[in-house]
């Protein structure tokens, strides 16, 4: 088996060899791989994800591009997928203790990785239904099974301006863990507005979602972190009813839709013992999540000739969609 493993690894370190390849993420170098740009460490699992799994009906999975609130509605979903177990928030709720990413596995990173390689991998057959999942890849790269089911994906973005600056930071933090040179806010942006970013470009990304949102609504759903920002209340339902357990007059007159707002809150989930030391998906800090959780804080970051270029992309590339931001 070990010539097995090494054929493996050697076809791999191939076919990485042949793909396009830029820097401006948390490793090395990222590839552009079936549609989207990813690390190298992920591009095997990708491969066995797209070829090995099988969707059920009831499966639920939230989507996102890195950086656009995914955490958040990691921690929504989790909470009200699973209510009937948690009826008071004593202690012992799983979102006291855990970090969302660990609830809801992410199907590239932490299900069909390398066995020995760096990144955690879990059991699917082991897990209770509804099975939530998370992943950052687009739409149409992800397996023929998820894609043809009737699972749910729920989908968020968040506007360009405020993501980018998220993710600039995020993945400077990370690299700094790693000893691995900064990257300046002019060549990420750079990098950012020719779509060169972890699972973009980032208007491939929503667009894909957006349309099959708009084809098949009953399979997924389309949200921005500005509008739950705005009424998280009502998204909180809309989620609920999305995945077919909606809240009943009952839960809404005991307060629990508050409860998991609160929960899942910002300031209480950057609170969290959880969340206040150790790393996910193998190095990434869990602090590192939870950074403002605010709308607007590139004003504090870009320049106006940025602004100005980013306006003119999200023009360009989102143009004739009904998304804006
Ligand atoms: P900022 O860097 O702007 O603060 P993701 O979860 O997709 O990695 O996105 C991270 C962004 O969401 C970060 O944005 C982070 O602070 C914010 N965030 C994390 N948890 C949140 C929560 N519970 N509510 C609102 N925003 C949250």
């Amino acid at each position: 088996t070990t010539s097995k493993v090494n054929k493996v690894s050697h076809d791999y370190n191939n076919l990485i060899l042949s793909l396009p390849r830029e820097n401006g993420c948390e490793t090395q170098y990222m590839y552009f791989f079936h549609g989207f740009w990813c690390p190298s460490t992920l591009i095997q699992s990708v491969n066995s994800f797209q070829n090995n799994f099988h969707a059920k009906d009831s499966d639920i999975v939230v989507a996102s591009i890195p950086k656009s609130g995914t955490t958040w509605l990691k921690g929504l979903a989790y909470a009200i997928v699973n209510r009937q177990h948690f009826t008071s928030l004593e202690n012992n709720h799983p979102l006291l203790l855990f970090n969302p990413h660990e609830l809801v596995p992410q199907f590239e990173v932490n299900l069909y990785g390398d066995k020995d390689g760096p990144l955690p991998q879990i059991d699917v057959s082991n897990m209770t239904e509804p099975r939530l999942f998370g992943t950052h890849m687009p739409f149409p790269s992800l397996p023929k099974s998820v894609k043809e089911s009737n699972c749910k994906i729920i989908y968020i973005c968040r506007n360009p301006f405020d993501t980018f600056v998220s993710y600039w930071i995020f993945i400077n933090k990370i690299r700094l863990r790693k000893s691995l040179t900064e990257l300046t806010l002019e060549e990420s942006f750079e990098r950012y507005c020719k779509g060169i970013c972890l699972f973009g470009p980032f208007w491939d990304n929503m667009l894909g979602y957006l349309k099959e949102s708009i084809e098949r609504p009953d399979r997924v759903l389309f949200l921005k972190y500005e509008d739950l920002k705005e009424d998280v209340n009502f998204h909180t339902k809309r989620i609920a009813e999305f995945v077919g357990i909606p809240f009943t007059q009952e839960e809404e007159n005991n307060g629990v839709i508050e409860n998991i707002i609160k929960l899942c809150s910002f300031e209480s989930m950057k609170e969290i013992e959880g969340n206040q030391s150790g790393t996910i998906s193998g190095d990434i800090e869990k602090e590192f999540y939870f950074r403002k959780g605010e709308i607007g804080d590139w004003a504090n970051y870009l320049s106006s000739s940025m602004v100005e270029k980013l306006s003119k992309v999200m023009e360009e590339k989102l143009n004739g969609s009904s998304l804006s931001f």
